[in-house]
């Protein structure tokens, strides 16, 4: 392990009854755990529902708190719902503030169609925006994602293709968690 690692929350942003996100959240964590320069923390929204009402006070909001304002990065996992995100992971995003501010941010997509969830990407691209964060160049997705799960609900991706794509996008991340600590650390945001 390195000294001082990095600190990623990785968000689980589906919640739907019979959601696919478990199978690619648990190859995502395997990946991003095998690297010596980064500490993960998984946040899923099925385990921390937030209010729609968007209550500052709400226990679960409360709770969440230190553990995205401690994070130096993120990743969020994300299916397109819609052409955008689902309505939990925005009710997340809009629960906070300062906890996103001035952090670098990577995407993992997927949907049914073609599109493999760049457009819930690119609008999180936009939302995030709005809290100096940002989102990494490079990102993976997962085109017409039930090919990538066999007929007992396993997922199967092309390892070789995925891992690479994952790699790409940690070291960018890392490098920008990196980047922005330090700087901070100088200069507080
Ligand atoms: C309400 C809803 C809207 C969807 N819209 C899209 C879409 O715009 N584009 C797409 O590729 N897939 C779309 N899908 C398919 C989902 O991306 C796909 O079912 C995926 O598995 C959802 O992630 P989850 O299973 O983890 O909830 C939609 C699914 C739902 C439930």
């Amino acid at each position: 392990m390195a000294t001082n690692p990095i600190k990623v929350v990785v968000i689980v942003g589906s919640t739907r009854a019979g959601r696919l996100a478990p199978g690619i959240a648990r190859w995502f964590t395997g990946q991003i755990g095998q690297r010596a320069d980064v500490v993960t923390d998984i946040v899923d929204l099925v385990d921390t529902p937030m209010p729609g009402s968007l209550d500052d006070n709400d226990p679960v909001v409360v709770a969440l708190r230190p553990r995205l304002a401690a994070a130096d990065a993120f990743v969020l996992i994300a299916p397109e719902y819609n052409r955008s995100i689902p309505g939990p992971l925005k009710t997340l995003i809009d629960c906070y503030n300062k906890e996103w501010e001035a952090k670098p941010i990577g995407f993992v997509s997927y949907g049914l169609s073609m599109a493999g969830g760049v457009r819930a990407v690119e609008h999180l691209r936009q939302i995030f925006a709005e809290f100096h964060s940002f989102g990494m160049k490079d990102i993976v997705t997962f085109p017409r994602i039930l090919d990538h799960f066999d007929s007992d609900g396993n997922f199967t991706p092309d390892l070789d293709g995925c891992n690479a794509a994952a790699k790409l996008m940690i070291d960018q991340l890392t490098w920008w968690a990196y980047a922005l600590r330090d700087a901070k650390a100088v200069r507080p945001y």
